[in-house]
């Protein structure tokens, strides 16, 4: 990696996040190291589709809001994109599509450095809001925990090298890594709008295709997927917009 710090911050950046898994060569990509959900299990996930096909993550805060990352967002047309939910598995088709009104991108939202990496998504119609479709709730402004807290993360992304997409919805634990260890020193790039999270042994990952989706800490929305050096490589974290940062942005912008 020491050739690729001379490259302008931004521009590592844009690579890491466009190139994913491959950076780190021989890692094995997959929300990687998780396992299959069950049916109900993650009421809130959303599988965020673009012209029929997954595209990202995104979680329910409210019946018609939905919360996922800005660079699922940006540049897209709300009439191309449909939020998927209460389902595990997209190809069994037992999940309800909406449309979606409005994109609200954050305003600080920054493409080349992913700070401000939240957007928020309005549905033209709300959902019936029971059984395997719910709400989670936001952390709170500034919420914080201790290093080594665990995580869940869920996403119907990645789950091998090729970027296979499983279809069906996967989860895995991961710890979020103390502020002494994930500061931009360490991690160039890191912003007071992102946590950081992952597993030593770099087994443990979120992946292309999961960005957007929940980070949760007891049982509250943390974290969204953002970005990372590839896919779990060993002694790296991921990167997941920091939800206590932008809670209040929220809920100016959401009333949620
Ligand atoms: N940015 C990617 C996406 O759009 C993946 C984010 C997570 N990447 C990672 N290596 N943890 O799905």
């Amino acid at each position: 990696m020491s050739s690729i710090y001379k490259l302008p911050t931004a521009l590592v950046l844009f690579l890491l996040t466009i190139v994913g898994p491959g950076v780190q060569g021989a890692e094995v990509p997959r929300i990687i190291g998780g396992q299959f959900a069950s049916p109900g299990q993650f009421p809130y996930q959303v599988s965020l589709q673009l012209k029929g096909r997954h595209h990202c993550g995104g979680s329910l805060i409210s019946d018609t809001v939905i919360v996922t990352a800005a660079h699922c967002t940006m540049g897209q047309n709300p009439s191309q994109m449909k939020a998927v939910v209460g389902t595990n598995d997209l190809g069994a088709g037992n999940g309800q599509a909406f449309g979606i009104s409005q994109l609200i991108i954050h305003p600080q939202y920054n493409p080349q450095s992913q700070d401000f990496d939240m957007s928020l998504i309005r549905l033209s119609t709300p959902v019936q809001l029971g059984g395997a479709i719910q709400t989670i709730q936001l952390a709170d402004a500034d919420a914080n925990y201790a290093a080594d807290t665990l995580a869940t993360i869920s996403g119907f992304g990645a789950i091998n090298q090729n970027l296979q997409l499983p279809n069906r919805l996967k989860f895995a634990q991961v710890q979020l890594w103390g502020r002494d260890f994930c500061n931009a020193q360490n991690i160039p790039g890191l912003t007071d709008r992102m946590v950081c999270a992952g597993h030593p042994s770099g087994q443990v990952s979120s992946c292309q295709g999961d960005s957007g989706g929940p980070l949760t800490v007891d049982g509250k929305l943390f974290g969204v997927v953002s970005w990372g050096f590839g896919c779990g490589a060993k002694g790296r974290p991921a990167m997941y917009t920091y939800v206590g940062a932008l809670r209040s942005w929220i809920k100016q912008t959401a009333n949620v």
